[in-house]
């Protein structure tokens, strides 16, 4: 079965006491039960050392950064770069979150060079996608998700797209507390995975993750992992809550 990963996007939040607090609460919760199952903990530039060094040993746990600089280094004050995150020891990375697209203009060509510095320095990209309440409201969220995907993603030969992982994050249901439906996040999943098998095959659309993001919490998980092509969450606030998450980490499918 495709892997079922539950990622945690602490955003821009905890002190450095607070993050060791949290870090050592969710290595006691987020316990998994199968070896499909993953658990992605994507936390500020400064707590990364300490979460590789803290999850040494732990192979269900990977760490992640939330951004990259699109070029391998240079006179770029205050950015940070895919190789230097490689030689930490991180493995994955988010990109295309719809913050980093809203607050720091990024935008889909941008995306698809930080996509190509995170794979050429191995890691593996967390692609976040989704669309804003207008677009949902006209009903053209189907076709403006697709464009995110093909104008950062579909730039690669099929077999790049391997191992990547997607995230579906409408903005609406970002930190609002308004979930979309599990029917919604099906729907939509299933959408992206047959918008990836026109581009690389139905084999290969079908052994990428696909995980919904937007005010996921252990009261709702249950139903939306339930659904065949959700493949887990990326979540923001119920992750800093070492209970919520570990019951979110519990909620993915068994088989
Ligand atoms: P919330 O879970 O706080 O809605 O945030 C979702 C998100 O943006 C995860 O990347």
């Amino acid at each position: 079965m495709r892997p079922q990963i539950a990622a945690a996007n602490w955003k821009m939040n905890l002190t450095l006491p607070q993050a060791e607090a949290l870090l050592d609460a969710l290595l006691a919760t987020s316990r998994t039960t199968a070896p499909h199952q993953q658990v992605i903990l994507a936390m500020p530039f400064p707590y990364l050392p300490l979460a590789i060094s803290r999850t040494a040993g732990q192979s269900h746990i990977s760490i992640a950064a939330q951004n990259c600089h699109h070029k391998p280094s240079g006179a770029y004050t205050g950015e940070v770069s895919a190789p230097m995150l490689a030689s930490l020891g991180i493995t994955h990375i988010l990109i295309g979150h719809s913050e980093r697209r809203e607050y720091f203009l990024e935008d889909d060509v941008l995306l698809a060079a930080k996509l190509d510095i995170a794979l050429e320095h191995g890691l593996t990209p967390v692609f976040c996608c989704g669309e804003p309440l207008r677009v949902r409201e006209a009903g053209t969220h189907d076709a403006f998700v697709a464009t995110q995907l093909r104008n950062s993603l579909f730039h690669l030969p099929p077999e790049r797209l391997a191992g990547l992982l997607i995230a579906y994050e409408p903005i609406w249901a970002i930190g609002t507390g308004r979930t979309a439906t599990a029917e919604q996040a099906q729907e939509m999943h299933a959408g992206l995975r047959s918008v990836i098998a026109r581009h690389a095959g139905d084999t290969l659309a079908a052994t990428i993750p696909i995980l919904y993001g937007g005010s996921v919490k252990g009261s709702n998980a249950g139903e939306l992992f339930s659904k065949p092509d959700v493949d887990g969450g990326l979540v923001g606030g119920a992750s800093l809550d070492a209970v919520d998450f570990g019951r979110i980490v519990g909620a993915l499918k068994q088989a």
